[in-house]
């Protein structure tokens, strides 16, 4: 992907600032002239990231994430959500639809498959202590407006 446009930020894990990062890839993703139903599909699946390095990576802990988003003349957009969190043990099982480690029954155990079914590709990587990566593309539906 030839990117046009690209940013690069961390942030503190903080339940705030999934609604931060959320808004900012939305504001990012504007030159673009995106249709609507699509960026919110995009923010929804950053929250999603975001929430998970929060809750499951630092366990509600100190601890950064870091984002980078670009896009493309055409309107691909790749996003990369990464902590330095506990880690997955089995990436696989993890992404299983309504499998969840919580145990309090908040989590439904849905987040990766609303990512998956919102974005074209999503690709996980992770290793137990050091953290976890995803890296989500969507090609956007856009005319782009430079
Ligand atoms: N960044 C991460 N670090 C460590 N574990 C993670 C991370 N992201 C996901 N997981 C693990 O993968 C499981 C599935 O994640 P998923 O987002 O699909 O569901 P959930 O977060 O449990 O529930 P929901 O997203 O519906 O609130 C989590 O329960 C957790 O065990
Ligand atoms: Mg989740």
């Amino acid at each position: 992907m030839k990117s046009v446009n690209r940013f690069r930020i961390s942030f503190e894990s903080r339940s705030e600032n999934e609604s931060f990062a959320r808004s900012l890839v939305g504001a990012f993703l504007l030159p673009l002239d995106p249709v609507v139903e699509e960026v919110t599909e995009v923010k929804t699946a950053v929250s999603e990231a975001v929430s998970n390095s929060v809750i499951h990576g630092y366990r509600g802990a100190e601890g950064k994430i870091y984002m980078e988003c670009e896009y493309s003349e055409d309107g691909r957009v790749r996003i990369v959500v990464r902590d330095e969190g506990v880690g997955i043990e089995n990436v696989e099982k993890a992404m299983e639809p309504l499998f969840t480690t919580n145990t309090d029954g908040e989590r439904s155990g849905m987040g990766f498959t609303v990512m998956e079914s919102f974005m074209d590709r999503i690709t996980v990587t992770s290793e137990p202590g050091r953290g976890t990566q995803v890296v989500m593309m969507k090609k956007l539906d856009v005319g782009y407006a430079q």
